[in-house]
């Protein structure tokens, strides 16, 4: 079991958890996730690890509640545990000395963004961050990102905080004001991801994003994790999270993801009539038993 030693709401459903991972702090490099299972029949949800602290041993997660299992996960509070907490797992992100780099968090992915930003500002570069979300209360680590910045500009869908647009108005506008971009680093929706793509690909700018495909084992065997780069399958957990956003298929990224949408919104239905009997839910029945059962009696 992996305790959670602090548990609080950084935003509506987003909430940062401190857990006691002391090999994965360690070892954990900006960009690295982790697979975490909250009880023995529960699925397996990757997420990106957004910092660590080797002395406390612990890793920083931030959950946005959209589905069933991070509904149950932010629902767990200081004191109690995890079943499982694997990683970290992933390539980390590319730190070196580009010069001057964008770095962009859209909504929750600012909480990936963060500690790879502050690598880079570490390693020399000159990091300009976009920090972008659709109305202010949805705004989370602005201090933090801020803090590994060399500037930092908040946008806001409406306007109610920073400056009124999408991460990629002021990201156009820099291509058009700075003298130079030599890196740009995108992380948060799919839509987000292929706009920013769309508007530094005619530049030239290399541009990176971090991929939240589905995944299962996290270690390249089951293949839920496949996307389309540069016309090549990759697995997202073994061959990322991060590609070249100019190679990128987002339209099969977005289509692999919706697969099972009917059946997330079924299991949140279920999650939000029933949440206490959870624990007890025995959600996968075997398929080869379903239909053999002669074989699986
Ligand atoms: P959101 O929908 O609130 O969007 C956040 C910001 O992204 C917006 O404020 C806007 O600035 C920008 N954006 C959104 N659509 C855009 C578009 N079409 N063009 C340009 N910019 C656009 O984000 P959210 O609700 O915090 O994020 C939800 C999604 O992000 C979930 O589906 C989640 O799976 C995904 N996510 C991805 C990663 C990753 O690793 N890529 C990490 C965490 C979350
Ligand atoms: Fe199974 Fe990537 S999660 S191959």
């Amino acid at each position: 079991m992996f305790e959670i030693i602090d548990a609080r709401w950084l935003a509506a459903d987003v909430k940062r958890f401190e857990i006691l991972a002391p090999r994965i702090a360690v070892k954990q490099q900006p960009g690295q996730f982790v697979i975490v299972r909250v009880h023995d029949h529960g699925e397996r949800i990757p997420l990106t690890i957004a910092g660590s602290d080797p002395t406390s041993g612990t890793i920083t997660l931030v959950v946005q509640g959209i589905g069933k299992t991070t509904r149950l996960l932010n629902s767990l509070e200081a004191g109690q545990a995890v079943l499982d907490v694997v990683g970290p797992l992933g390539n980390p992100s590319e730190i070196r000395k580009f010069g001057t780099v964008v770095v962009i968090g859209g909504g929750v992915g600012t909480a990936i963004a963060w500690p790879t930003a502050r690598a880079l500002h570490e390693a020399g570069n000159r990091v300009l961050s976009i920090l972008g979300a659709r109305t202010r209360s949805l705004i989370i680590l602005e201090d933090e990102l801020r803090a590994v910045s060399d500037t930092l500009f908040v946008t806001t869908d409406d306007g109610s905080y920073g400056q009124q647009g999408f991460v990629t108005t002021k990201l156009q506008e820099l291509i058009d004001t700075e003298e130079r971009l030599d890196h740009v680093l995108a992380i948060g929706p799919i839509p987000m991801m292929r706009s920013v793509a769309d508007v530094t690909r005619p530049h030239g700018i290399p541009t990176t994003v971090s991929l939240n495909s589905i995944m299962v084992d996290g270690t390249g065997m089951c293949g839920g994790c496949r996307v389309l780069v540069g016309n090549q399958a990759r697995f997202a957990c073994v061959d990322g999270p991060e590609f070249d956003a100019s190679e990128v298929d987002f339209d099969v990224l977005a289509q692999r993801n919706a697969m099972y949408r009917s059946a997330e919104q079924d299991a949140l239905k279920r999650f939000e009539q029933s949440p206490a009997r959870d624990l007890d839910r025995v959600e996968h029945a075997c398929q080869l038993a379903a239909r053999h059962p002669e074989v699986n009696p």
